[in-house]
């Protein structure tokens, strides 16, 4: 990873502005079947579970945290700029939903993803994907790819007040302390 790339760009919370861009960059790989698109609407609506990455006023990177039930959340929508692949971006990313639903009582962070060996490098771990909460499959209707889908379901668990948590993944010094709180998903 280059870091002197990476630290140029600033992880925050989405804002208004930011949407036409974060729609851009997700429908932009929905439409090679890496994810789910989105519409404006739909981000509005989330709008305070989306962080994004930003460089030289730019979104390069985008990610949102689904709250699913008082134990479980969704990372989804994770999406980093073909031109700002290799930088620790979604790394970064990830991490920061992780502190987030860390600070919000969250007992287990997961995705589904065709990124497998990217999750696990970040010490997300394969699950069945049955076990997890009926209410992520509640989104996989609307997925063109809901009679064949080739996903895998990742997870990580966090640790409880007071545990060691093994899992947990190497956190970058400079992340910013998310000082935001997330509204559930309205389904
Ligand atoms: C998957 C994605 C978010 C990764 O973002 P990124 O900024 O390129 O990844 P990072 O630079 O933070 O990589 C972090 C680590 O994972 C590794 N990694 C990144 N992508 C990987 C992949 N596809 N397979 C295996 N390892 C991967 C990196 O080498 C790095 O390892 P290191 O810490 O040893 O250097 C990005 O490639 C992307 O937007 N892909 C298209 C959309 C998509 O598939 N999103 C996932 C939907 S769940």
């Amino acid at each position: 990873m280059s870091s002197e790339a990476a630290s140029e760009v600033a992880i925050r919370p989405a804002r208004e502005e930011d949407i036409p861009q974060i729609v851009t960059l997700v429908n932009g790989y929905a439409a090679q079947n890496l994810m789910l698109p989105r519409s404006s609407e739909e981000v509005r609506r989330t709008l305070k579970t989306w962080i994004v990455a930003e460089a030289d006023g730019k979104v390069v990177g985008c990610a949102a945290l689904a709250r699913l039930s008082p134990e479980l959340a969704e990372i989804r929508s994770l999406a980093v700029a073909p031109d700002r692949k290799g930088q620790g971006i979604g790394a970064r990313l990830v991490h920061t939903l992780v502190d987030v639903a860390r600070q919000e009582g969250i007992k287990q962070v997961a995705a589904l993803t065709l990124q497998q060996a990217f999750f696990e490098r970040l010490g997300f771990e394969v699950v069945d994907r049955w076990a997890l909460s009926p209410k992520i499959w509640s989104e996989c209707v609307y997925c063109p790819k809901f009679h064949r889908c080739d996903e895998v379901a990742v997870a990580l668990s966090l640790a409880v007040e007071g545990e060691e948590d093994a899992h947990r993944p190497p956190r970058e010094a400079h992340l910013p302390q998310p000082a935001w709180a997330l509204t559930p998903v309205s389904r």
